[in-house]
This record gives C-alpha cells, structure tokens and sequence, in this order.
C-alpha cells in the first residue's frame, strides 16, 4: 500500500471511529471473497447469463422462460455454500462494538445475516434466495428445505395449489419491498457516515441511496475495485479487495475508539 493510500486508510478509520450511527451500502463485490462471483466484473454473472432473463415479465412470459430462469439459479445462487468473509466479519465487528446503524445490501446471498448481524439492522434492497414464493396462493418455502425439489422439478410447482414458484429475489422491472426501500433511505439520511462497499453503483433505484446521504452532509467512504459514480464526491475513496481494507478500516477505528 503506497503512502497516498496509507493516508486514505488512516482518514477512513478516524471517520469511522467518530461515528455512532454508521450506515454500510453493500453490492456484489463484498461476496466475491466468499466465492460468489459479481454482475459486471470480467467472468461476472452477466457475462455469463443474458440480464433479459432476469425480468419480471421474462419470468412471468412462459414457462421456457421459467424454466430457463429456474436453471440458471441452480447453476448460480442455488448451487453457493458461501461463507461470510473479512468484509462481512468487520462490518459485523462495527454491529459488535454498537456503532452500526443498518447494512442496505443489494446482495441476495444473506451473508450479512450469517456473520451475525440480525434482520432487523439488514436492508436487502433486492430480496434474498433463502425463500421461494407461490405466485397464486403466496404460500412461503425456505429455499433450504425444498432444494431438492428445485433441482428435480425443471419448473418447480406449489405443492399447495400448483401454482408457479418464484425465488424470493427481486427482478428487473419488478418493484423493490417499499417498507425495505423506505428504512434504507430514512438510514441513509440519518446516519453519521455512509460507507459503500463493492457495488458498482449501476442499478436503481439502488444506487440513487448513497446521494441521500451526500445531500444530508454525511461523510461517504467508497471501497470498490473499480471507480463508480460517487468517487468524486466521497471524502475517501480505497481502491482495493473489501476484505483486507474493511478489517484493516475497522481494526484501526476500533484501536482508536477503545484508546
Ligand atoms: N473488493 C472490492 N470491490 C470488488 C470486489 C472485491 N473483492 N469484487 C468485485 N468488486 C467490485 C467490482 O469492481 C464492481 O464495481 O464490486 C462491484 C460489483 O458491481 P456489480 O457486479 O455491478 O454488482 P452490484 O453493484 O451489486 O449490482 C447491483 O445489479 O444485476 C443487478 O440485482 C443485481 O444486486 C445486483 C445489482
């Protein structure tokens, strides 16, 4: 880590030791440590799967198309045994040491939950893959339970009432949980620091969230692999793998608050 760096990193941890009600904005990047791969990185998701399939109406069209979608999960989130990693431990730490606000996480993998930060601090803007839903009768599964169901049935039914399932993800098209989306934007403006970790920023209204908190004055830390929208108005920007930068941001913050 060259000196400029070394600074960004020392700013990042005092900002972080300061603040009591911090507020982390997480994408894709923070679960590729874990083995899952992103959306728009070389080899991502989708450079492997046409996001069209990813529609609401796609998935609604036919059954080709549910089929489609159903065999794309098995090969992709269906198929993950994921475990949180640095980065998802070091925000946990932040929940540990009572400073953490809420995680608004557009990931569906529930890492964050596993690392032990509890429903009620997580925000997941897009849904999760841990529970399938009936279309017809709304009858609820644990994804978890009924795995090997998903992986037989080429289009999995209700056993209720046969009705189409779908994975409890939020598609393109489709609208995001209005009570999830609202916390996350009363969060972001009531926060004392705003930290964005491995998103590319790219997907609404997702991405509008971090400027609730820029227009509330809040001090914004951005770690991500590559550069996003926020960069020029964030008063630090780290460049790097989210693992060894949070648990570094964190342990320093830590160090500082505990000194
Ligand atoms: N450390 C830091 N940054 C990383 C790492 C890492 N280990 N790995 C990847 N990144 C960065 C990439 O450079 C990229 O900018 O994380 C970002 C991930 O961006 P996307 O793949 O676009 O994922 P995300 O921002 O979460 O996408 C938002 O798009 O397709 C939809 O619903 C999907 O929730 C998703 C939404």
């Amino acid at each position: 880590m060259d000196e400029m760096e070394h600074k960004d990193l020392n700013k990042a941890a005092e900002l972080t030791a300061k603040a009591q009600k911090i507020v982390v904005f997480t994408g894709a990047g923070v679960s590729t440590e874990s083995g899952i791969p992103d959306f728009r990185s070389p080899g991502g998701i989708w450079s492997r799967y046409d996001p069209e399939l990813f529609t609401y109406q796609y998935f609604m069209s036919s059954s080709q198309a549910r089929k489609k979608v159903w065999a794309m999960l098995r090969e992709t989130f269906l198929q993950f045994h994921a475990e949180p990693n640095a980065a998802h431990k070091a925000i946990a730490d932040l929940f540990a040491h009572g400073c953490l606000y809420g995680v608004i996480t557009q990931n569906i993998d529930g890492l964050h939950q596993e690392s032990g930060i509890p429903d009620d601090f997580i925000f997941e803007l897009h849904g999760n893959m841990r529970r399938v839903k009936c279309m017809n009768c709304d009858q609820l599964y644990e994804t978890e339970r009924i795995k090997n169901k998903l992986f037989k049935e080429e289009i999995p039914k209700c056993d209720h009432c046969g009705g189409i399932l779908k994975p409890g993800v939020v598609f393109f098209g489709e609208v995001l949980p209005i009570n999830v989306l609202e916390e996350a934007c009363y969060r972001a403006r009531n926060c004392d620091l705003f930290i964005v970790v491995g998103s590319s920023l790219r997907v609404y209204p997702a991405a509008n969230i971090p400027k609730y908190a820029l227009e509330a004055g809040t001090p914004i830390i951005v770690i991500n692999m590559t550069p996003t929208y926020l960069d020029a108005e964030a008063d630090v920007v780290l460049r790097g793998k989210a693992g060894e930068i949070m648990s570094r941001i964190v342990k320093l913050a830590l160090e500082k608050k505990l000194s």
